[in-house]
């Protein structure tokens, strides 16, 4: 969707929105997938709700963008613009054992920054890209921990107030890849409070999950993570696998050859062949295993 009424252009500005125009998701998500549209760049948390407003007066539907790594974006000129916060500097602030993280901060760089600091317990997201906001809203885990376990408090901008808000950790479910939030809530900074550890210690744990990362996942290709959400008590890449799936293809996308979760593009996959094949692994799976796979990447294909 392209914004090209002159007057609502002022007032972005104005917000001290930054407009992109026809952006391409293809270049802003892990995927490589996506069509083109608007992307709007918000640099003060506080615009939220008067951008929100003008959005909805001018019947122009938005989405919320993080780093975009674990998302699928339908291909062609797509019916909303996305929204996007730049990325703060500092990123994170650190105060005794409590870490304050903008939502746009990179996840890698704020556990590697805080580890440098001593404050461990989120070894195991290093190598989980994208943003601590996108970490946040899905509670990402890996490796026997979540990052919902740390959250101290949440700033969040919550769409059914239409205002900014402060939830303290308690107020907020985590759950397996699930968090209370709902849809349409933006993300915008969060207080960690993580455990004290020595860096050294802290770089062992980083190492061990780095190298089972690599040895079990297909690090330099462009995916999405995990595609389907593990059922309770199982493991949705072991199925795919036992299922002798691993190398199916639907044009450009493909199941992993290393981590039958991963579902890579190889070349040119478009947002429909990847669909394609996701449909087509979980109907194989139900009719095998009589398990309906959940999606755990989230898809823009409205
Ligand atoms: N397995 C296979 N074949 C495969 C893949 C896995 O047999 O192709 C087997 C493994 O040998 C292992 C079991 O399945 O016995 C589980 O595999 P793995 O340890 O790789 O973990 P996972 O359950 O597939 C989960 C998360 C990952 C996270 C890892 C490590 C989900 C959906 N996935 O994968 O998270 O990195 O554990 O903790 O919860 C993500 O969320 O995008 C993601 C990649």
């Amino acid at each position: 969707m392209l914004i090209n009424d002159p007057k609502l252009l002022t007032s972005l500005a104005e917000l001290g929105v930054e407009r992109r125009p026809a952006a391409k998701l293809s270049e802003l998500t892990s995927l490589g997938i996506g069509g083109t549209t608007d992307l709007l760049r918000i640099n003060r948390h506080e615009s939220i709700p008067d951008l929100l407003q003008l959005l909805d007066a001018n019947h122009i539907p938005h989405k919320f963008l993080g780093g975009g790594s674990n998302l699928l974006v339908n291909d062609g000129e797509l019916p909303w613009v996305i929204l996007q916060l730049a990325p703060p500097e500092p990123g994170v602030v650190l105060e005794g054992n409590l870490a304050h993280v903008d939502a746009a901060a990179d996840l890698g760089r704020t556990v590697t920054f805080c580890a440098k600091h001593d404050l461990g317990g989120m070894e195991g997201l290093i190598g989980v890209p994208g943003t601590v906001g996108g970490a946040l809203r899905m509670n990402a885990g890996a490796y026997g921990m979540q990052i919902g376990s740390y959250v101290r408090e949440v700033k969040l901008y919550r769409a059914a107030t239409r205002e900014i808000e402060t939830l303290r950790g308690h107020q907020i479910s985590f759950e397996y890849r699930h968090t209370s939030f709902a849809a349409d809530d933006m993300m915008l900074a969060v207080i960690l409070e993580l455990p004290s550890k020595p860096y050294n210690e802290i770089l062992k744990g980083i190492r061990i999950c780095n190298e089972k990362r690599r040895s079990s996942q297909p690090l330099g290709q462009k995916s999405a993570g995990c595609i389907f959400k593990n059922p309770p008590g199982a493991s949705a890449g072991r199925m795919i696998d036992e299922l002798g799936l691993k190398g199916l293809t639907v044009g450009d996308a493909r199941v992993s050859d290393r981590h039958a979760n991963f579902f890579v593009n190889t070349g040119r996959a478009s947002a429909k062949d990847m669909l394609a094949l996701i449909s087509d692994v979980r109907e194989r799976v139900q009719k095998s295993y009589g398990v309906a796979l959940e999606n755990e990447v989230v898809v823009w294909n409205a």
